[in-house]
Formats: structure tokens, C-alpha cells, sequence
């Protein structure tokens, strides 16, 4: 398995702990130290099989590579996956994240990392307590920039936007259908920006509790997670987990463009081809979930305000996808190659020497 995995991947490193006391296996995959430090979220949960998480590791580490490329950040791609057991108790949780910090330590600065899917600030405070100074997104009180998430929202919109203007030239979104997938911590700031510019705000969530609040306490329309590939709409965001572009959904999907905070959204290349084959203009994932990672590391240490933060998303988003959008249509390529392309140039343009294990 490892070796099929291994081969299939061009990444640099890879480290697997294993945490007795748990049954937790830590995998950090660093992808690229190219144009920084590796730097890429933690993501917490049960997998099906060790070799699922990874394919996962693996996958987003590269996305962080790409991510930071685009608009050329001087940091490096990786990421991190807990897998833990299904019946983790809570308490023995805080000590595993301690573990987990102290390995991120020994890694001297190989590794830097936020919270992502299962992980949050708070957990970054936890995690600080032996991993630190390598650890984004502690909250404020524990002197971190606090949950990426708002950021990341921000980018998501700004990307909407984009993505609607280049559909039909509107540049309002009064009025505009967009499905929101997933109401964790980017999904509930994005239906924000959308209802306060008049969108009409659909949305799906498997999660019970988070359905109920939305659906019944805010009043927004749910779509049914089964349904959601097939629900008509002018802009499909999904901000949950990967893999939701593949072949089964593609050919339902009866949205105009897609555009969210997820990452891997496609399950394979060829899906970004199956997107433009159909028309559906596809804003590449990385692109659009820069928001979190760019404002956080700007404000933890090039000392960004929250405004100058804010700002620089948003014009890092638009004018990345305008790029992108206008390579697409000039070179007759789809978006996804279009941006990969431009990382490439970036990543290619680095200054680092042969000695140096990246290249
Ligand atoms: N997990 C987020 C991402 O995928 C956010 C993040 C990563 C924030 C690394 C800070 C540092 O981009």
C-alpha cells in the first residue's frame, strides 16, 4: 500500500507517529519547502483505513503547496492527519494534542501548522504547549490570530463574486442562487456575506443539530446532502470535505459555477475537465481557501491588522481568479490547469539551490 501511495506522490517527507496511549496515528506529509517552511492544518478524525488518511495527507499537503504559490507566499506545502479512533475519549484528547506538539517540536521548524477539519484554536493552544513556536491560529488570548475561518469566508465570497461576474458580467449578487455545503466554521461566515448583499442562500449540513439551526431557527432552505449534486442553483460552494466533484455528481450538477472553501474538491484531475466539457465554471479550490492561511501567517508575523488582512484576501482571491479565469479562456486549458500552471511558474522561479532536499 505505502509503496503504491508513496509513487503516486511527489512530495518530499513523510512522518508517522504512533500514539500508544491512544491508538492515534499521526501522519505529516510535507509536500514542498520550496518557497518556505511547510505549513498546512491539522485534520482530526476517524478514517476508514490507514491508507485513506494517507491519500488524504498526501493530497492536501500538495494543495497547501499550490495554495501558497499562487499569489507567490514565501511558505511551503504539508499537512497533518490525526487519525483517531471512533471512541477517542475526551479526556485522554488534550494529551494527545500535547504529544502531537512535541513531535511538531522535534521537527525544529520542518513543519508549521493550524487547525483544519476536526481541529481548532483552541486545540492550538493546547498543541502550543509543546510545540510552540510552530503552531498558527492559537486563540487571541493565548496571543495567536484566533480560528482562520472568517478569512477563509471572506475569500470564499470574494470568489463568488468573481466567479458571477465572469458568468454573466453582473456585479451585484442580489438575487444570486448559491448553495452553501457545509455550515462549519467557513460555511456559517459565508451565508453571512451572502444574505447581507441579497443572495438567496440555500444550504446543506449532515450534522443534525447545525441542520435544525439553520433550518428551522434562521429559516434558511436545506437541501438534503443526497441532493445536493442535483440542486439547481447559480453557484455550488461546498465548504465541507473533499471529493465532491467525480463522476457521479458532475454530470447532475445543475449549477453555473462552483466556487468554495473545501479542499481536494475534485476527486480527480479529469473532473476539471468534465466541469468544462459542461460549461460549469470551476474556481480552483486552493484558490478560493487561501483566505485563512495567508491572513493568519501575515498577521502572526508580518504583524497585518485585521483590515489589512481582510484586504489583502480579497484582492489576492480576485486577482487571482481573473488570472486564472483569462488563462483558462486565452489558452483553451481549464481553470484547474490554469492555476496549477501559475504555482508551477512560481514554484519554479524560487530561489533555492540543488542541495536543498526540495528539489
Ligand atoms: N487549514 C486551513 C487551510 O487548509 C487553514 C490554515 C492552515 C491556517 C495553515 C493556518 C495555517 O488552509
Amino acid at each position: 500500500m505505502i509503496e503504491s501511495l508513496l509513487s503516486n506522490w511527489d512530495g518530499e517527507s513523510v512522518f508517522v507517529h504512533n500514539d500508544r496511549p491512544t491508538g492515534a496515528v499521526v501522519i505529516i506529509a510535507i509536500h514542498s519547502s520550496r518557497l518556505g517552511p511547510a505549513t498546512g492544518g491539522t485534520r482530526m478524525k476517524p478514517y476508514a483505513s490507514l491508507g485513506e488518511a494517507f491519500e488524504d495527507a498526501f493530497r492536501l499537503s500538495a494543495g497547501m503547496t499550490y495554495k501558497f504559490a499562487v499569489p507567490d507566499l514565501d511558505r511551503g506545502g504539508g499537512k497533518a492527519v490525526i487519525v483517531v479512533p471512533e471512541d477517542l475519549a475526551a479526556e485522554d484528547r488534550p494529551d494527545l494534542l500535547r504529544r502531537y506538539g512535541a513531535l511538531i517540536h522535534q521537527l525544529g521548524g520542518l513543519f508549521y501548522t493550524g487547525p483544519d477539519v476536526g481541529t481548532t484554536a483552541a486545540d492550538m493552544d493546547v498543541i502550543a504547549e509543546t510545540g510552540h513556536p510552530y503552531i498558527f491560529c492559537r486563540t487571541p488570548e493565548c496571543g495567536g490570530g484566533g480560528s482562520p475561518g472568517p478569512y477563509t469566508a471572506l475569500g470564499v465570497f470574494t470568489a463568488i463574486q468573481v466567479a458571477q461576474a465572469n458568468i454573466d458580467g453582473r456585479t451585484s449578487l442580489e438575487g444570486c442562487r448559491v448553495l452553501v455545503q457545509g455550515v462549519g466554521s467557513v460555511g456559517r461566515r459565508l451565508i453571512e456575506h451572502l444574505q447581507s448583499v441579497g443572495a438567496e442562500v440555500l444550504f446543506s449540513e449532515v450534522d443534525a443539530e447545525l441542520t435544525s439551526r439553520y433550518r428551522d431557527e434562521k429559516g434558511l432552505q436545506f437541501v438534503e446532502p443526497e441532493m445536493v449534486p442535483s440542486a439547481k442553483c447559480d453557484i455550488y460552494a461546498p465548504c465541507a470535505l473533499g471529493g465532491v466533484l467525480n463522476e457521479g455528481t458532475i454530470p447532475r450538477l445543475k449549477c453555473r459555477a462552483v466556487a468554495g472553501g473545501a479542499n481536494n474538491q475534485l476527486s480527480r484531475q479529469e473532473a476539471a475537465e468534465q466541469l468544462m466539457a459542461r460549461g460549469i465554471l470551476y474556481a480552483p479550490d486552493y484558490v478560493v481557501n487561501v483566505g485563512g492561511a495567508m491572513a493568519i501567517t501575515g498577521i502572526e508575523l508580518q504583524g497585518w491588522s485585521e483590515g489589512e488582512a481582510k484586504k489583502r484576501v480579497s484582492e489576492s482571491v480576485r486577482e487571482a481568479l481573473f488570472r486564472i479565469f483569462q488563462l483558462s479562456k486565452d489558452e483553451g486549458i481549464t481553470t484547474d490547469a490554469a492555476a496549477f500552471r501559475i504555482a508551477e511558474d512560481n514554484l519554479a522561479r524560487s530561489r533555492l539551490n540543488d542541495v536543498d532536499p526540495s528539489s
